[in-house]
Order: structure tokens, then C-alpha cells, then sequence
């Protein structure tokens, strides 16, 4: 049976490299034959903001979330497979994907229960770093945001298929105008050669 994928993108501006990874993906699942619901964080003014309607209630598993909320968390659950696409700011997912995970990924739902409704779920994030593969190493950048996005957030939701990847020398500034559509061209290449080694299996 085809797969559905939710394709969850942080970013501003819809003509920013990470929408083009995030569009590049789209066309890659759906000419597999899958389905994609795309969930454009900023585009649909998502707000990342934990009100109280969304704290968690630790005494009461079934608290009902506020409507948004709920609509999410629906989203989540019809999907086979998860791609989250997004720039590193600050080491860190940007906040509007920082506070849907907040809001979204609550307590009864992503976590809090014997049996975690996301199990069997398959989880990629992809993260667009502007630094070197050097900086990155010699500064422990992937390894931080592995900590916290695959340990500290994918397993603690009991999806152990969950995986981290990063895409860097994503900040193009100093490349030289006519080499810049060659390298958006190899690392559009790059993110679909990811997806197929983490999700295609
Ligand atoms: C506020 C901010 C903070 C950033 N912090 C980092 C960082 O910690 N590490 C890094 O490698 N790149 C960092 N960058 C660079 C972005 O990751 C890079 O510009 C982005 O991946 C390029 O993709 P885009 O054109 O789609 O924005 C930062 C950029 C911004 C705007």
C-alpha cells in the first residue's frame, strides 16, 4: 500500500533553499507512488506559543487539547512516515518547529502511555546547516542536535526508527553567483539520496 508522508517544513520564505529540499522531497515520495500532506509551519501561521489550553495536565492523560492542537495531532497520526525539513539556527531547530513539538507532541499523546501511539512510525529530520562538515564536527553541532532531537525527543516518544541527517554548507552567501545554481542542484541531489537511504527501505 502506498505510504503517506507528513512533510513538515520551518521556514519563512517559500523560496528559501530549505523549500526547495522540502518541494525536491515532495515530488521524490509522491513519483514513489506515496501521498504527502505538506504542513508549511509559517505559511499556515502556526503558533508556537504553549498557552495553557496545551500545557500538560501530568494528572490527567485524556486532557482534550485546544482544537488546533487535536487537528495536528490527527495529522501525525495519518502518517506512515514523518519528514521534518528545517534550518539550524543557533544549533537549534528554528522555534515555530521547536514550539510545534511543544504543542503538539503532548502528553497522552506522544508520550505519557504504555504503548506510544507513534510507534512504527518512521522519522527523518533533515537539518540544512550553513557551517562546513568541519565546523560542524569540530564544534559538535550534529551531535547536539541529535541529543535532542533523536534522543531526547524521538525515543522519548517511542519511535526508535527516527533519524537524524544534516545537509551543510547550506549558507551560500559566499559562493560565487555563477557557481550557486550548481550547488542548490547538488544539494537537492543530496536531500533525495537521504530520503531514500532512511525512508525507502
Ligand atoms: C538566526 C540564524 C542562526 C543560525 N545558526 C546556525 C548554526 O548554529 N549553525 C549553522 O551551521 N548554521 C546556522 N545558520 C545558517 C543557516 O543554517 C543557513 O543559513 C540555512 O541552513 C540556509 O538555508 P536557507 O537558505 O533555506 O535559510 C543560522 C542562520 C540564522 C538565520
Amino acid at each position: 500500500m502506498a505510504r503517506h508522508t507528513l512533510l513538515v517544513l520551518a521556514h519563512p520564505r517559500t523560496d528559501s533553499l530549505t523549500a526547495q529540499v522540502a518541494a525536491r522531497l515532495r515530488a521524490r515520495v509522491e513519483s514513489e507512488g506515496g501521498t504527502v500532506d505538506v504542513l508549511d509551519l509559517y505559511a499556515e501561521g502556526f503558533d508556537p506559543l504553549l498557552h495553557p489550553a496545551d500545557e500538560p495536565d501530568w494528572e490527567d492523560r485524556e486532557k482534550v487539547y485546544s482544537p488546533e492542537v487535536h487537528a495536528h495531532m490527527d495529522r501525525i497520526l495519518a502518517a506512515d512516515d514523518i519528514l521534518v525539513v528545517f534550518p539550524v539556527w543557533w544549533f537549534a531547530p528554528p522555534a515555530v518547529l521547536k514550539g510545534w513539538i511543544d504543542r503538539v507532541w503532548n502528553y497522552g499523546f506522544a508520550y505519557g502511555r504504555s504503548r506510544p501511539r507513534l510507534a512504527g512510525k518512521r522519522l527523518l529530520w533533515l537539518a540544512l546547516m550553513g557551517g562546513t562538515a568541519e565546523e560542524i564536527e569540530e564544534l559538535g553541532m550534529e551531535k547536539a542536535l541529535g541529543l535532542l532531537l533523536v534522543t531526547g525527543i524521538s525515543a522519548y516518544c517511542g519511535l526508535p526508527d527516527a533519524a537524524l541527517r544534516v545537509l551543510h554548507g547550506t549558507e551560500l552567501s559566499g559562493v560565487p553567483a555563477e557557481l550557486r545554481a550548481d550547488r542548490v542542484a547538488e544539494l537537492l541531489t543530496a536531500a533525495e539520496k537521504t530520503v531514500d537511504e532512511v525512508l525507502a527501505r
